[in-house]
């Protein structure tokens, strides 16, 4: 046995890392480490993956076609035996991040996963390139099933105590159950609704497992194939009710607590997890499935059992976007809950002007009277009416902005935008004379708690119109809806949004706009997090 297998063995044991190089820095201040491994495309994604989790000289490499998900599934437990990760390729070409990353592994040798019309002779010849003089082996069946049973029977012997079944119909019962059968050491097949394939049940009486792991509910692998199954060995199931919750049975049955860490994908398409199976398991992480746009309760209850020590976002925001990651650090503990309305006056953790972008104030966070940028200018120089002040660098995306409204026919003028403390409160106490303070505190922010008096913040109002807050609901006019819909894209968002009180303990205010830069726009506005979750969630909330 070679010292990387054992390596690879000592560490499925552990759950410990087999990295030979330091994991890079966490992205932020806490007990867990919070990643994001994405690319522009799967092939990119597939590439990080490994990138982060392999050191150069990996005894073999696994490539597998990114256009289907059945055999880099399959593989992933096989992969894990041979101390390889998986790499991605078209069925006629090696994508340019696949290849640097096969340049800078230097596998012994390489596994082609499938057959020659998902991964072509012409792309075997290619690889061959990559290897330090193992040579490519091909491991490819006539069909899913086929290849799915191939590399079972090649890489795993007979007596092995448990095996996989998942339906070659869907892939997230296959990935889920791919950490799990990767760690256990046993090979994942597939079978379809209907029968189970030849190739399926011949593997299976080969192997002679102890038992039989079905992955999914009754509605993927139906009890006939349960009990055709059966036959063969004692079969259980590892299913809820969605594939979400089938990936919390998996990992509720495979993870005790605490876990090194957790990766989560998204359920809904499978590019950016397809060789996520031997990263997650030579890590000794979990992997759970959400839709993307949120983590389920059932998803944010065993990520809180798990206890992981490092979070893996797979994908893009666009893919798991930022309230996922928002939720399970929350269910986990190691993000704060954010605080309830209340009105103190703590001094906000960021009060560099130079962290704008991440400055939190509220009615409980506060800068104090001697915060005042000193690079403001006019607003005339983005185009706009002048008399209001603004921090320099906020110019261009504002410009672009008040351009883009006006040569729609929705022009905006300025409000309000840069207020000093005195102004700000002096603004209150105006809201104060005008309703009563009680009212005030839920429109207007006490003097130190108001985001105009970073320089990044505007009221704004359709132009040549009233002040914003005299109309019924100025997103619903011309220029207010243009603006709901389309100031993320020059880096602004609402910070105060239609029935978000609770969250962010003011009024509705559709003529408030935050300048946070545009990929965090971004970010916020395909996340639906409100600023104040954003930023409490980017360091504010430890
Ligand atoms: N109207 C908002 C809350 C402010 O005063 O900053
Ligand atoms: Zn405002």
């Amino acid at each position: 046995m070679s010292a990387r297998v054992l390596r690879v063995l000592i560490a499925l044991v552990l759950g410990t890392t087999i990295l030979a190089t330091a994991p890079a820095a966490p992205t932020r201040a806490g007990t867990m480490a919070v990643e994001r491994l994405a690319g522009a495309d799967r092939f990119q994604t597939a590439a990080a993956i490994s990138a982060r989790h392999y050191a150069p000289g990996v005894p073999a490499a696994y490539v597998a076609t990114g256009l289907g998900f059945p055999d880099a599934l399959a593989g992933g437990p096989a992969a894990v035996t041979a101390g390889a990760p998986i790499l991605l390729v078209t069925p006629g070409g090696i994508p340019a991040a696949t290849a640097a990353e096969l340049a800078r592994l230097q596998p012994g040798r390489i596994v082609v996963l499938g057959g020659p019309g998902v991964v072509s002779d012409g792309v075997l010849a290619q690889l061959d390139a990559y290897d330090t003089g193992g040579g490519v082996e091909r491991i490819g069946g006539a069909d899913r099933f086929e290849t799915a049973a191939l590399v079972s029977a090649r890489h795993f012997g007979p007596g092995t105590a448990t095996a996989y079944v998942a339906t070659g119909a869907n892939f997230p019962d296959a990935l889920v159950g791919g950490v799990a059968a990767a760690r256990a050491g046993s090979p994942v097949l597939l079978t379809t609704p209907s029968a189970v394939p030849p190739a399926t049940d011949a593997e299976l009486r080969r192997l002679a497992p102890q038992r039989i792991v079905v992955l999914g509910g009754p509605g993927v692998v139906p009890d006939a194939i349960a009990a055709q199954l059966g036959t063969i060995a004692p079969v259980s199931r590892l299913a809820g009710a969605t594939r979400y919750d089938t990936g919390v049975a998996v990992s509720a049955a495979s993870f005790a607590s605490p876990a090194a860490g957790l990766f989560v994908a998204t359920g809904a398409t499978f590019p950016d997890a397809l060789v996520a199976v031997p990263a997650a398991a030579i890590s000794g992480a979990a992997l759970l499935l959400v839709p993307g746009t949120s983590a389920p309760a059932s998803v944010q209850a065993e990520a809180a059992r798990l206890a992981p020590g490092r979070l893996v976002l797979l994908g893009g925001p666009a893919v798991v976007n930022d309230r996922v990651t928002y939720q399970v650090r929350q269910a986990t503990g190691d993000l704060a809950p954010l605080p309830a309305c209340s009105y103190q006056d703590v001094a906000t953790p960021f009060p560099s002007l130079a962290d704008w972008e991440r400055t939190q104030v509220d009615t409980i966070l506060m800068v104090g009277p001697e915060y005042y940028p000193g690079d403001l200018v006019d607003t005339s120089a983005a185009g706009l009416n002048g008399g209001h002040a603004v921090r320099g660098h906020v110019v261009p995306d504002l410009a672009a902005m008040a351009a883009a409204a006006r040569a729609t026919g929705v022009p905006i003028q300025v409000q309000s935008a840069f207020r000093d403390y005195a102004t700000q409160q002096a603004t209150f106490d105006y809201w104060v004379s005008v309703g009563g303070y009680d009212q005030a505190l839920r429109t207007s922010a006490r003097a130190g708690h108001s985001e105009h008096q970073l320089g990044i913040t505007f009221d704004f109002t359709s132009a040549g119109g009233a002040a914003p807050w005299n109309y019924a609901d100025w997103a619903t006019t011309p220029a207010g809806a243009w603006m709901a819909a389309n100031a993320w894209r020059y880096g602004f968002a609402m910070s105060y949004p239609r029935n978000a009180f609770a969250t962010v303990c003011y009024d509705y205010e559709p003529w408030h706009y935050r300048y946070v830069g545009r990929d965090a726009a971004w970010r916020i506005w395909i996340s639906g997090l409100t600023v104040r979750e954003w930023l409490w969630l980017n360091g504010n909330g430890g």
